[in-house]
């Protein structure tokens, strides 16, 4: 649906860089990349420094002619402001310069909508799309207020303008309605997958750090890894098979410095899974210049998401490039903190699923239990749930087990441990991470 008319887009790119917008140049060095991975070639950097941006045009009268210039000395089609413009200095710089301007939301909108793959995913980005469009529907779009709309379409006395503000709207309720029923169904299998009781693993960095290749090998599942941001928008779940037994692997998407806040609304779903993670992997490119900054970026958005960095392994991947051998790292208390490897050679895996086994180790319970004849489904569920230990017929035609099950609580396995004869700990570990929490408020 084309909204409004605005100069087309095209691919020489002029990448406009204020230094008032606190931008640094690593930002400048992400826009290109973001750029780049849209397809866009950027062919000139245009720098600025305000410390006050112009109300109409964001830079100064002098910029705007310098960046005009440039869109004619390099025929660019499209100018790209790496700081968040508003709806009319948008308006007006196009208006100015005579070819497309797009602010880095804009940008990174276009990104998400490109590599959408879900049903879902595709809404979500539609949805931030229709709302960020929706703010930049202001009176001034004269040119579109006295068109003809298409038979049927304007109601009595209405104006172009009007007829796109109801269409978005209607547009934004029916995908609010639509993404309602998805995400219900979404909920329906996450709670099949809790009654399951198989814990998550979360992937989760700094966008081209390698999660979908981390994923693959650790699954081999064949999900799509490609030398673009954003290769991966959905969340992608396979199961793992750990010594200790499976946990559900989950893919997300790549993060960024200042993810705008739309955007991490939208992305709520395939965040969640991180929220909800017992154990979250921070792939790291090691390799990366910005390897700091990237880093920060991610546990920024973490934070945001409640995420305590006690669930979290760093995994220092692309050691292949660094020369560097493949290491676990430990904390003082000794549990896993990084695992050094690489995902494209393989080197170091064993490392990252001992870490793995580990640390959900700690979140296990042994327990000794005494099952009925009539609890046949009950005992083949342990089987396929925990780690069985023992398994004795008995004289009433039951059975006596002894089961290492997830320590969480709820449901079916609750059930199992209120039921049990014995319960403990194994691993010192897990009575460990306790003293370890209790030692960690007793700090704060
Ligand atoms: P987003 O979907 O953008 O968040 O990316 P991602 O983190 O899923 O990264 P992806 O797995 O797509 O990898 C990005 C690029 O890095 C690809 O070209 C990979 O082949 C490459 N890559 C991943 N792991 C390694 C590694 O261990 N060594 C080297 N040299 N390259 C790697």
């Amino acid at each position: 649906m084309l909204l409004f008319e605005r100069p087309n887009a095209g691919e020489k790119v002029i990448l406009v860089h204020i230094a008032a917008s606190r931008a640094t140049t690593e930002d400048m060095e992400e826009l290109a990349a973001l750029a780049a991975s849209c397809e866009l070639k950027p062919v000139a950097v245009i720098q600025s420094s305000r410390d006050e941006p112009d109300p109409k045009l964001f830079i100064g009268r002098g910029k705007v002619a310098e960046v005009r210039q440039a869109v004619v000395d390099y025929q660019a089609e499209l100018v790209l402001f790496n700081c968040a413009l508003s709806p009319s200095q948008e308006r007006n710089l196009e208006q100015a310069l005579g070819v497309r301007v797009m602010d880095r939301t804009g940008l990174i909108l276009n990104i998400f909508a490109q590599r959408a793959r879900s049903y879902e995913g595709k809404l979500q980005v539609e949805l931030a799309q229709l709302r960020h469009m929706a703010a930049r529907l202001v009176r001034g779009w004269t040119h579109l207020e006295r068109q003809q709309g298409g038979i049927g379409l304007r109601g009595p006395g209405e104006t172009q303008l009007e007829i796109d503000r109801r269409l978005i709207a209607q547009r934004i309720r029916q995908i609010e309605q639509r993404l309602r029923k998805v995400e219900g169904r979404w909920r329906l299998s996450r709670s099949a997958r809790k009654r399951a009781e198989l814990p998550t693993v979360a992937l989760v960095g700094y966008t081209n750090a390698g999660k979908s290749t981390l994923f693959n090998a650790l699954t081999q599942a064949g999900v799509y890894a490609a030398d673009q941001l954003f290769a991966t928008l959905d969340s992608t779940l396979r199961r793992l098979q750990l010594d200790g037994g499976s946990v559900v692997l989950a893919d997300t998407v790549g993060f960024i410095r200042h993810l705008p806040h739309e955007l991490v609304a939208a992305f709520r779903s395939t965040l969640q899974e991180t929220c909800e993670a017992e154990v979250v992997l921070h792939v790291i490119d090691a390799s990366a210049d910005q390897r700091q900054a990237n880093i920060e970026a991610v546990y920024g958005v973490l934070e945001d998401l409640g995420i305590d960095r006690k669930r979290v392994i760093e995994v220092y991947n692309k050691i292949d490039r660094l020369g560097r051998l493949p290491q676990l790292d430990r904390n003082a208390d000794g549990w896993p903190a990084r695992v050094w490897l690489s995902a494209r050679t393989g080197a170091g895996l064993e490392f990252l699923l001992t870490a793995l086994s580990e640390v959900l180790a700690r979140e296990v319970v042994r327990a000794q239990v005494h099952l009925s004849p009539s609890e046949g489904a009950l005992r083949a569920r342990l089987f396929t749930v925990g780690r069985v230990l023992r398994d004795e017929a008995t004289s009433d035609g039951g059975w006596n087990m002894e089961v290492e099950l997830p320590a969480r609580h709820g449901g079916f396995l609750e059930s199992i441990i209120s039921r049990a004869v014995a319960v403990s700990g194994t691993s010192s570990g897990y009575n460990n991470r306790l003293l370890r929490d209790e030692l960690a408020t007793s700090r704060q």
